[in-house]
């Protein structure tokens, strides 16, 4: 079977995280975005795609500066609501019951009961047609110590990180699963 083009999204799971950011007034904004990475193991960059017309665009052009939380799974509805389209001048952390957590590096707060926390400032942005990448740079990354040992790992079975599925008509949340194979690093050398 051959997938079109508005298909390709379907064919591996997503990872579900929330951008929050502020606006120069001050209103906070969260949303929900899948189209994320950590660019390269050990450079510190993160990129985002967006579609021109979002709120967290305009405030990180605003104000420089974003925050990546790790939603774990039962914050489904919370990502939902924070994935409607309001007006720049709502509180999307009220709307969506969301509390905040202050950041340490910059203005815009994290978001509490998320799993890791990345406070990134604009480095670049490269704009599309339809979309703009944002590269932005970690300069100070938090996590939730129940989750994490000393080496700085996940227990993903235990914090369930949220990604998604996507199909025809909507998407499934989904956490990740052990396949039974662990590598070490040193098999790639
Ligand atoms: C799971 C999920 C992932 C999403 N990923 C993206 C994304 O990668 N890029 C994007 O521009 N919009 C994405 N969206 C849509 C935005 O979250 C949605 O349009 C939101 O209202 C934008 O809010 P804002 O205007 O406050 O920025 C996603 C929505 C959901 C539910």
């Amino acid at each position: 079977m051959i997938l079109k083009p508005n298909q390709r999204e379907n064919i591996l799971p997503l990872p579900v995280v929330l951008i929050s950011t502020v606006s120069k007034d001050g209103t906070r904004n969260a949303a929900p975005w899948s189209n994320f990475t950590p660019a390269l193991r050990p450079l510190e960059e993160v990129i985002l795609a967006s579609w021109i017309k979002r709120d967290t665009l305009e405030n990180i052009r605003q104000t420089g500066e974003f925050v990546v939380n790790i939603p774990p799974v039962g914050m489904e509805d919370a990502v939902m609501i924070c994935a409607r389209n309001y007006p720049p001048e709502v509180d999307e952390f009220l709307e969506a019951g969301l509390r905040d957590r202050p950041s340490v590096k910059v203005k815009a707060p994290g978001i509490d009961g998320c799993l890791a926390w990345a406070e990134c400032v604009l480095e670049e942005e490269l704009a599309r047609e339809k979309f703009v990448l944002i590269i932005g740079k970690v300069v100070h990354l938090v996590v939730d110590d129940r989750f994490f040992n000393a080496e700085g790992s996940m227990d993903f079975q235990r914090a369930k990180p949220l990604s998604a599925m996507l199909g025809k008509d909507g998407m499934s949340f989904t956490y990740p699963a052990f396949s039974g194979r662990y590598a070490d690093y040193r098999e790639m050398f």
